[in-house]
């Protein structure tokens, strides 16, 4: 009752009902009738605003809310995903951190939605129901600069194992470019599961798709060989959006792009044909975007363990400003925590993700971005269901499982993006040897050398012979071993 009023007064319906109700007529439903709640008024601009952007055409969600007919038909359904929070879906403890693009209803919008459904989901005067917002068609971010994507449809087959498809696209402008926003559009929703965009400017990929008679080749995970970077990706419910002013990607000319698709096959033959957007930076580059893995590596799930629980950390080597985190893990992962603990001890949240969801994959940008000192780490914790009362397991009756590339193995992994504050491009200054997990795998991003190994012989090679003598290899791995993180089942 409390809450059907509080409702009516906070979505804007606080005018008396016309009539005073006697107290005769006060069981709730009737209560919600004489509030009168309507879609016109009060439930529209909360299904458009928070729905419909994916529960319109060609878009995640199965069915569409984009009248009064649609929102009615299933007002009941409504009221119940909205009040369980399953609806919108957002994986992240509110409480951990204040996020862009965050997709969450108010206490007051979750009671409205009830309030309307317990009173029979009137329409209202339908000339007051608002206009749908302008919803893009197609690209998010509007028109990009560039749009990959391969020579033709992909055709998958109707049956049997998961499949990756390495798409090789060249690029063709004739300087290097710094990339400011990437954007995804998946073709063929039932089969497309997720996109990772890599960087080759080795000729590999090419190589290898130019053994295949078809279109692209196969990999499981990788792309078969070490790319040269990462331009991010796509999973459903990730949306696309611009780095800060001054912070790009750098693209360098003559690049391949490998656009790798994960299909999940539907049952019947299907077509694909998933294409990127790539948006260069228009103003000035300060500062390259790099990644920083918060990983644990040697994962050994016993089969049958309801609560493997794993922690690791990565040391934070420069003072950086960490913009977003990206965490991930496979089907029986069931909680992520990743955590900045300062040099001075204390502890701020990034995220938590109470409920692993792997349909649910997203990219967590702060809306406050988070300055972390040199000398401090980025802590990580997760765990893991791998019995059969995990819905999602994949294996039946489970297995134990370790780390890898297919859908029934696992990750524990965090990527977390920054940028290095003493870095500024403009004025000529580059962090070098900044830590960045795509540049890892070749040359950096800015062209150069860059990772883990510069930065451990940075600081362990004291007769600067440029490799890790026996007594130097001592001294790195006691320092390491802060940082190589624990299981509950104890190191492998
Ligand atoms: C980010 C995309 C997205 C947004 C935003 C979103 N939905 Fe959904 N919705 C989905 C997808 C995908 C499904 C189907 C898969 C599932 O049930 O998880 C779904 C399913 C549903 C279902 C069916 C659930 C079931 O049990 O079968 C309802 C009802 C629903 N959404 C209502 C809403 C309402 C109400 C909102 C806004 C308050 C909303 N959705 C916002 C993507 C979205």
């Amino acid at each position: 009752m409390l809450g059907i009023v509080s409702a009516a007064l906070i979505s804007g319906l606080n005018a008396a009902p016309t009539k005073k109700p006697t107290p005769a007529e006060k069981p709730a439903s009737k209560e919600a009738k004489k509030i009168n709640i309507t879609f016109a008024k009060e439930v529209a601009p909360i299904i458009f605003n928070n729905c419909t952007t994916c529960h319109r055409p060609g878009e995640v969600a199965p069915f569409t809310l984009m009248n009064y007919a649609e929102t009615k038909k299933r007002a009941k359904q409504i009221a119940l995903v909205s009040e369980s929070r399953y609806m919108p879906p957002w994986k992240a403890d509110p409480k951990s951190g204040s996020y862009h693009d965050e997709r969450v209803l108010t206490t007051e919008q979750i009671k409205t939605l009830k309030a309307w459904a317990d009173s029979g989901a009137p329409e209202g005067n339908a000339s007051e129901t608002p206009k749908l917002p302008k919803f893009t068609q197609g690209w998010t971010l509007g028109t990009p600069d560039l749009v990959l994507e391969p020579g033709e449809e992909y055709a998958l087959g109707a049956e049997g194992k998961d499949v990756y498809r390495n798409f090789v696209i060249p690029t063709t402008y004739a300087e290097d470019k710094y990339v400011s926003a990437v954007e995804v559009r998946p073709g063929n929703r039932t089969v497309v599961h997720h996109v990772l965009i890599f960087l080759d400017n080795s000729g590999q990929g090419r190589k290898l798709d130019a053994k295949n008679t078809e279109l692209g080749y196969e990999t499981f995970g990788g792309v078969g060989f070490t790319p040269s970077g990462s331009l991010g990706g796509w999973a459903p419910g990730n949306l696309p959006r611009f780095m800060p002013d001054g912070v790009g990607q750098l693209l360098p000319k003559g690049t391949d792009v490998i656009l790798q698709v994960h299909y999940h096959k539907s049952g019947k033959a299907e077509k694909d044909k998933s294409k990127i957007g790539l948006y260069f930076s228009k103003k000035p580059i300060d500062k390259l975007m790099r990644v920083m893995p918060v990983a644990y590596l040697p994962l050994r799930i016993p089969a049958n363990e309801a609560n493997y629980r794993t922690q690791s950390a990565f040391p934070v080597l420069d003072n950086v400003t960490v913009h977003s985190i990206t965490p991930h893990m496979h089907l029986l992962g069931k909680e992520m925590t990743v955590t900045a603990e300062m040099k001075d001890g204390t502890k701020t949240s990034l995220v938590r993700v109470p409920d692993w969801d792997f349909n649910w994959q997203t990219t967590y940008a702060l809306k406050e971005p988070l300055k972390v000192p040199q000398g401090s780490k980025i802590a990580m914790t997760a765990r893991y269901d791998n019995t059969p009362s995990n819905p999602r397991n994949p294996s039946s009756p489970p297995k134990p499982v370790r780390w890898g590339e297919e859908t029934t193995d696992e990750m524990c992994i965090a990527f977390v993006g920054y940028t290095v504050d003493s870095e500024h491009l403009t004025k000529g200054i580059v962090a070098e040897d900044a830590i960045d997990f795509g540049s890892r795998r070749g040359a950096n991003a800015a062209g150069r050398g860059g990772g883990m190994m510069q930065r451990v012989l940075k600081r362990f090679d004291a007769n600067n012979n440029g490799k890790l003598d026996p007594d130097e290899m001592k001294k790195a791995m006691e320092a390491a071993k802060e940082f190589m993180g624990t299981s509950s089942t104890g190191k492998p």
